[in-house]
Parts: structure tokens; sequence; C-alpha cells
């Protein structure tokens, strides 16, 4: 189900800046391509290093490009302050690693983002921090999961494999009450489908690389919340782990911003035109997308999100071998990790035992929609399905399923 309640300012918030006096009223922001920033006397640099994470001193601290940016991505996350970074792992990681300490407990979803685990591992084992993994589906998963010692809740919502959703006002409302951080990588949703800060989550993370940037041409990630929290990851790490995004990539990003909620509008739209032709495959055992009402979770995923993005995933009643020929086929999409640009992307992969209800060997196919035009990637599977069923061999590894045909 498509929605078009997208905040009604988001397309002029991306598109507008006041007239820039200090750049000669460019309206594209200059590349402040410069690792220092030189002072007129001794007194004004002085008085520059009494506050050096507010001036501008040198880039590993602040970049006028880059600052810019992080004043767009406040706005449109309706947070006091944003700090970006050189990849949404370094947001993250830099983030985790300012916010915990030996003995702390973590509560994180578990199917979040890859990497993400492994830092909270790397934390655990090397840093003495706790961490419990929760489903995250359920309000009592993380009811369940707290303790004393708990400082952070670490949520992804929709995880980016099996696309399911936590319920961020209940767990913020939760978390507030023990006095527990909140922190939800926004990544599939963008702002523009989704703004935890109005919900009560803490704190905003973004893999930028993906629909920030829309090009598929460059890193970057951001924090986004209060200040007083931002500035606590400011001063523990932002300078001295250095992982900084660059006055380059800012303009890139600031690039795929003006267009951000234009490209959602289209993914969105492309999204649910294939996930809906994936649902009515007689191939297709189930489409994990949440703008579909078959989702498990719609009634949540439809109060929560303002739209829905267009990565999900499809469980294919063919094996894994025979999904992967079936990509290959794929004329339109390439095959490839990440998303967010402009191209559509595919992944295939086993069906984790947990989700397998068919009894068979079910493969699991991650696929990211770009702004082609949806009948043309509709054509391109169903020519892939037509020569992957004509191959020898393949209408007798369905033949347990359908033993008519
Ligand atoms: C959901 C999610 N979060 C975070 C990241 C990490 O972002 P980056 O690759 O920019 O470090 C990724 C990257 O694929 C991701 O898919």
């Amino acid at each position: 189900m498509e929605r078009s309640s997208l905040d009604e300012q988001l397309h002029t918030k991306v598109s507008h800046d006041t007239i820039d006096r200090q750049h000669h009223g460019a309206v594209s922001i200059p590349v402040y391509s410069s690792s220092l920033f030189a002072f007129e006397d001794h007194a004004s640099f002085d008085h520059a290093m009494e506050d050096v994470l507010a001036a501008t001193v040198y880039s590993r601290g602040n970049n006028p490009t880059v600052q810019f940016l992080e004043r767009k991505i406040a706005q449109l996350e309706q947070g006091e302050k944003a700090r970006c970074f050189a990849s949404g792992m370094a947001a993250i990681a830099s983030t985790l690693h300012a916010l915990l300490g030996t003995g702390d407990h973590v509560i994180c979803v578990e199917r979040a983002y890859g990497p993400t685990r492994e830092f909270l591992g790397e934390l655990a084992t090397r840093f003495g921090i706790e961490v419990t993994y929760v489903g995250g589906s359920r309000l009592s998963d993380f009811e369940h999961a707290l303790k004393p010692n708990t400082k952070v809740i670490y949520l992804e919502s929709p995880t980016s494999g099996l696309f399911e959703l936590q319920d961020l006002a209940g767990v913020a409302k939760l978390a507030r009450q023990a006095g527990v951080i909140t922190m939800i990588d926004n990544s599939w949703a963008t702002p523009c489908f989704q703004r935890p800060l109005t919900m009560g989550i803490d704190l905003v993370l973004h893999s930028m690389t993906k629909y920030f940037s829309g090009h598929s041409d460059c890193l970057g990630g951001t924090v986004v919340g209060a200040a007083a929290l931002v500035d606590t990851i400011e001063r523990r790490g932002y300078m001295l782990l250095g992982g900084i995004m660059t006055a380059h990539t800012a303009s890139l990003m600031i690039r795929g911003l003006r267009t951000l909620p234009l490209r959602m509008e289209r993914h969105q739209k492309n999204g649910l035109a294939v996930a809906s032709y994936l649902e009515q495959h007689p191939l297709v055992n189930r489409v994990n997308h949440p703008g579909l009402r078959s989702h498990p979770q719609h009634e949540l995923a439809s109060r929560q999100l303002d739209g829905f993005s267009s990565l999900f995933s499809f469980e294919s009643k063919l094996p894994v071998n025979a999904m992967k020929r079936w990509a290959d086929a794929l004329g339109y999409f390439r095959i490839g990790v990440s998303w967010g640009g402009y191209e559509s992307l595919v992944t295939v992969g086993t069906t984790p035992p947990e989700r397998n209800t068919s009894g068979t060997n079910p493969s699991i196919i991650r696929l990211y929609i770009g702004l082609e035009d949806p009948e043309a990637l509709i054509e391109d599977m169903n020519q892939a399905w037509r020569l992957v069923l004509s191959e020898e061999g393949v209408i007798e590894e369905l033949n347990p399923i359908h033993p008519s045909s």
C-alpha cells in the first residue's frame, strides 16, 4: 500500500536555504578543501583553541561544507544536532564507543546489520560490555532483557534482511522510564519515511552511503539527536577516532540530499510494484516487505512509517543454486551488496532455519529496487524465471513442492 503522507515541507526543506552572503550568495555551498584554517593573529587562534569543538580550526573537527550538511540533516530528522562520519559504520562504532563503558549492558536487535553486531562483540570480549540480543518484534522482548546496568538499546527498524520492525514509541517509553539511551539505524526508511526522534528515540544513525548519497559513488554516516548527547559523542571520539566525513564527500551528500524525497517517492512506488508482482508469483513463498498487507507487522509499519523504501526480500520455492542462476539471468539487476543508488541489485542466500516453514530448501533473495521502470524490472524477472524453469532438472527439483506439475 503506497503512502503519500510525506512531511509536507520535506521537498522545500531539502531545496531551500537562506541566501549565504558569506559565500557571495552561492546556491551550492563551496567545497572547503582545506585541512586547516589559519588565523589573523595569535589572540584569535588562542580564543578558538579554548573551544576547539565549536571553532573552525582543523577539518578533523569542523569543516564548513560538512557543517552545512549536518545542519540540513538535523532539520530533516527534527533533531538539534548532527555529526557526519566517513561511513555508516564509523558513525555507529564512534557512537557506541562514546556511550558505553566497562560493566555496561546493551540490548540489541538480533538481526541488526552484521558489522554492528561484530563491533558489539568486540566491545564485549575486549572491554567487558554485556550484550543481549532480542528478536525485537514484541515490546516484552526489551522489557525482559532490561537490567540495572542497561545503558543502551540499539534498534534497526526494519531490519535489512527479513524486514522485521520494532515498536519505536513503545521502546522509547520503556527506555525513558528505565533511564536507558535508545538509538536506531534509520538507513532503510530515511527521514522521509521515519523520524524516530519525534517518537522519543534519543539518537538516529544512518549509513548515508545508501539513500542519502543516492548515486553509489561515496560512503558516509551520521548521528543525530539532542545537542547534549551528540556533544558527548563529539567530545569522546569524533576528533579522537577520526572517522570524519571529508568536504568533498559532504558536497556529494548535499547533492544527493536535494533530491532525496523525490527519489524516495519513486523508490516506494517501484518497490511496491515489484513486491506485489512477486507476492502473486507461484514460485514465491512469501515477500518480506512492510508495505504489503501480508507483512505480519503491517499495522505497526503503517503507524510509524510515512512510507516504504525499496529494499526487501522474498523467499523462493526454488533452491539456492537455481535462484543464483535466476540472478545471473537478470539483465537490469546487478549482483552486489549495499543499496540506495539508482541501480537495482540482487543477492541470493539461504533462508534462516527458524524462518523456514516450507520443509524444503528455499532460498531468500534480497532485492533493492532502483529508479528504473518497474515494468522493465518485472519483465526482466519473468524472462529469468522462464530461463531457469527451462533448464534441465529444475522441474524435478520443484516436484516435491508441486507433485502435480
Ligand atoms: C542497515 C545498515 N546499516 C549500516 C551500514 C553500514 O554503513 P556503511 O557501509 O556506510 O559503513 C549498512 C551497510 O551496508 C547497512 O546496510
